[in-house]
Order: structure tokens, then C-alpha cells, then sequence
């Protein structure tokens, strides 16, 4: 066992490298070892080529770090997710969606004073533009949401020119966080009602964050919708624990993005696009579509999960690239899925599918040789369903989660004094040297 050292101190790693490249003299050279505050030891490769020619190969980015961040901690081993600290468990049972998004994005929980006005500029900031209701209706109605989405959050920022300037103290953060949380809820609901050819629900200054967003999504102009406490607590949680995940594909490409120096509307937006996939966060529609086909076919099971190991059938929302055991977010989901049935009163034979395909998977030697379990995905959609949002809102709502995690990344890249673009390197395969080949000539 190395030596510990101090957190960002750093111990030294000694790399063989052979000289069968010309020009490389095989060497040993010396790399500092930077030691993270939860002893994650990474070789720091930076000078790597400047010293030895060499550069590194790391597809997926599985043993790389992109930078070190303070925001979310993740052990995948024991299944261990924090934000700034605090276990997701205790946030998801006792926080508020906007009390965690403070959290990620200025490093503590608020004091009552800073929520209650952080509360008030959520409220101000609520209503879009009149002239945004055009770029609505420009979509035709079978738009998919997330297009819009990212589409209106780029579009949002032209309103708010003072937002995008590269000059973002903390008071301008806070507003363009209030902008970017309020109106990604009032863009998601409006884009719902005019795909549904229905009337646009505008916000209610006087409802929380969760309650405001399930008005503007299902009042209807002869009948308010007053959500069941359940479902408010429901939506909160589902809100909390998709609020951050350290350097996954979304937040990556929001921080790839910002490092160019381009403002938050449009570092945000490039994250909704990326989250959009179906390995990411199109998962959660993945998964409901899949519990579906199962449920419609009547197929067993058992029978799905021998295609799985045949490899004819990858079983949406299971497996991670960092969790190992299990995804701590996919256990509270599904005592919340539970919950929220029974004080319903509602069953859901897609949640039994669900539990049955888990029980039979948990057990079985190929999900648990390849690590394979619940993540994130599993079971958040069978609650998205039970509160009435439309299969093709799932990642949407991912997204209205994430809002304050790419924020609070964005911004620490903003402050970092080391911040340079991101531009990685490649190992070039392709053709060498060729002279043009006129087009008579080619046959
Ligand atoms: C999210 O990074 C994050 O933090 C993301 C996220 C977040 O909060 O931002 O947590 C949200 O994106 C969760 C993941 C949602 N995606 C899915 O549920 C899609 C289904 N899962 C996979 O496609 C897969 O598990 C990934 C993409 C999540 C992880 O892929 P990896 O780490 O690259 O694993 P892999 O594809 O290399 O698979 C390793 C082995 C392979 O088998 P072998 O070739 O070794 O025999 O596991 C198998 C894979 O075939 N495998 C699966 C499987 N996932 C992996 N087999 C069946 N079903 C699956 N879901």
C-alpha cells in the first residue's frame, strides 16, 4: 500500500516506457500522483508528451479524469453517492429540490434567508417571454421534446443578454440559475400543451417549485390540478436524485462545452442533447418501452433473461459504467415507486414485470459476473408514469433534474484558475501519405 499522502498532494509514479518507437528512447520517467480528498489516486499524465512522445489511449474515458471537481462523490463499490458531501439518502428524504440545487451549485445547504429569496427569483423568473410562444409554435406537434428543449433553452438566452456575458459573479449566477431552473419547467410544460393542441397553463407565482410545474403541466382551464401530497414528494425526489452524477456523458459535454469559454444557456443546452441518448438518459423511456413490450407479449420473465444472456436483448436501465453493487438512487426509486402505488391505490403491472426481471437478474450468475444491477433508470419511469407524464417527457424530466448539476459544473470550471479548452488528443489510423488521383483515373 503506497504511502498516504495529503488530499491533491502528490506521491510519484515510475512508467516504463519501450523505445521500439524511432525517435522515443525507452525510458523510465517519473508522473506526480495526485491523491483526491476520498483517496482516488490518479497519475497526473499532463506532461506525459512533452516528456516521452507518448500520449494515452482511453476510449469511454473509464480509468480517465477530466478534472478534479468538488461537487458529487461517487464510490461505485459500496454504492455511495454524495453532493458536496451529504448522502443522497438523507437529501432525497429530507431536502427540498431547490435546497439541493443550492447545495451543488454554491457548496452549502442555504440559510433560511438565501432559499426563501432564491425561492423568490425561481418565481420571477417563471414566465417566458411572450416572443418565445412564436418558436413554439414554429415545432411541428410531433417535435420530440428534448429537441425543443434544447432548442428553447439557447433560444431563452437571447432574452437574457446579460446572462450570457463571460463576467458571472455570484449574483449573476444565482440569476441565471433561477432563469435556467424556472424556465426549463414552464418550456417542458408549454411544449407538452402544444403538442397536445391544448391551452397553454400559465405558471402560479403562489405553488412550490414541484407543485407549479404539475399546474402548468395538467390544470386544464375548467379544473385545477391540486397534486396529491404523494406525488409532490415523489416528483421532488426523483428531481433530487437526478440532480447530479459527477463526469457522466451529459456533464462532460456540458464542461467540454464551457471550456471553450461559451456561456450557460449554451453549455446547458449541449448537456440535454447528450442526455438525450438512449445509453444515457433516454434510458428511462428505454425502460418503460421495454417493460411494455414484455407485458404485451405476455413473455416471461425468465425467458427475457435467457435472451439477455444469448445476447439478443440488453435490459434497459440495468448496468453502470461506475456502480458495481448497486445504484443506491435505484433503491430509494423504488421504495418511492412503491409508496407512491399504495398511497394511490394504484397498481402497475409494468413494476411487477420490473421486480420479477430484478429478482430473477439479482441472482443470476451473468449480471452478477458482469456486475449488472438497477441503475437510475430502472424504476424512475414506472413513477413518471403513475404522476401522468407522457413516455416521451421521461428524459425531459432527467433534464429539468440535471439543470442544477451541469450548473454547478459549469460553474467550477468558470472559477478554475487552470482552465484551459479541452481538446484531447487521438492515435491517427487511418491512410498515410497519398498523392490526388485525378478523376479519369480512377476507375
Ligand atoms: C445513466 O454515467 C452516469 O452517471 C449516467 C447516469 C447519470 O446519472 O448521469 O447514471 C444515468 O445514464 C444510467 C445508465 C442508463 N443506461 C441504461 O440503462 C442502458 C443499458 N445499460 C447499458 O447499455 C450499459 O450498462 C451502460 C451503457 C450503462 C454501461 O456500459 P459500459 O460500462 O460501457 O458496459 P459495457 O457496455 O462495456 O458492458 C459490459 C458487459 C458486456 O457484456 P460482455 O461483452 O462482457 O459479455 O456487460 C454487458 C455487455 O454486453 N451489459 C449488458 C447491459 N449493460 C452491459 N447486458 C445486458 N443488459 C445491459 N443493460
Amino acid at each position: 500500500m503506497p504511502p498516504t499522502t495529503a488530499p491533491g498532494a502528490a506521491e510519484v509514479a515510475r512508467v516504463q516506457l519501450p523505445g521500439a518507437h524511432a525517435g522515443l528512447p525507452g525510458s523510465e520517467i517519473e508522473l506526480p500522483v495526485v491523491i483526491g480528498s476520498e483517496d482516488e489516486h490518479a497519475v497526473d499524465v499532463g506532461r506525459l508528451r512533452d516528456r516521452s512522445g507518448y500520449i494515452t489511449l482511453d476510449p469511454g474515458f473509464g480509468n480517465t479524469a477530466a478534472c478534479k471537481s468538488a461537487i458529487t462523490y461517487i464510490d461505485g463499490e459500496e454504492g455511495i453517492l454524495r453532493y458536496r458531501g451529504y448522502p443522497i439518502e438523507e437529501l432525497a428524504e429530507s431536502s427540498s429540490f431547490v435546497e439541493v440545487a443550492m447545495l451543488l451549485i454554491f457548496g452549502e445547504l442555504p440559510s433560511k434567508e438565501r432559499l426563501e429569496r432564491f425561492r423568490g427569483m425561481l418565481t420571477d423568473e417563471q414566465l417566458l417571454h411572450e416572443g418565445m410562444r412564436y418558436h413554439f409554435e414554429g415545432f411541428p406537434s410531433h417535435g420530440h421534446p428534448m429537441a425543443m428543449l434544447s432548442a428553447m433553452i439557447n433560444a431563452c438566452g437571447c432574452y437574457h443578454p446579460e446572462l450570457l456575458s463571460s463576467e458571472m459573479d455570484e449574483e449573476r449566477l444565482l440569476r441565471a440559475t433561477a432563469t435556467l431552473m424556472s424556465k426549463v419547467c414552464t418550456i417542458a410544460a408549454f411544449s407538452y400543451k402544444m403538442t397536445m393542441g391544448r391551452r397553454m397553463e400559465y405558471p402560479d407565482p403562489s405553488l412550490s417549485y414541484c407543485r407549479n410545474f404539475l399546474h402548468m403541466m395538467f390544470s386544464k382551464p375548467h379544473r385545477r390540478y391540486e397534486p396529491p401530497l404523494q406525488v409532490v414528494r415523489a416528483l421532488t425526489k426523483f428531481l433530487i436524485l437526478h440532480a447530479d452524477h459527477e463526469q457522466n456523458c451529459s456533464t462532460s459535454t456540458v464542461r467540454m462545452v464551457g471550456s471553450s469559454g461559451a456561456n450557460v444557456f449554451a453549455s446547458v443546452s449541449s448537456g440535454v442533447c447528450a442526455l438525450w441518448g438512449p445509453l444515457h438518459g433516454g434510458a428511462n423511456m428505454a425502460v418503460i418501452e421495454m417493460l411494455q413490450q414484455i407485458h404485451a407479449g405476455g413473455d416471461d420473465p425468465r425467458t427475457v433473461v435467457a435472451k439477455v444472456k444469448d445476447k439478443k436483448f440488453r435490459l434497459m436501465g440495468f448496468g453502470h459504467r461506475v456502480y458495481k453493487n448497486f445504484d443506491p438512487r435505484a433503491k430509494i426509486l423504488e421504495q418511492t415507486c412503491s409508496e407512491l402505488l399504495d398511497v394511490l391505490g394504484v397498481s402497475d403491472p409494468l413494476l411487477d414485470i420490473a421486480r420479477e426481471l430484478a429478482g430473477i437478474a439479482l441472482t443470476d450468475d451473468y449480471f452478477l459476473e458482469r456486475k449488472l444491477y438497477p441503475n437510475v433508470d430502472f424504476y424512475s419511469g414506472i413513477i413518471l408514469r403513475t404522476i401522468g407524464i407522457p413516455l416521451n417527457m421521461y428524459t425531459v424530466m432527467f433534464s429539468i433534474g440535471r439543470v442544477p448539476g451541469w450548473i454547478a459544473h459549469w460553474y467550477e470550471l468558470f472559477r478554475d484558475p487552470d482552465r484551459r479548452i479541452a481538446r484531447p488528443r487521438q492515435v491517427y489510423v487511418g491512410s498515410g501519405k497519398r498523392p490526388y488521383v485525378p478523376m479519369d483515373a480512377r476507375g
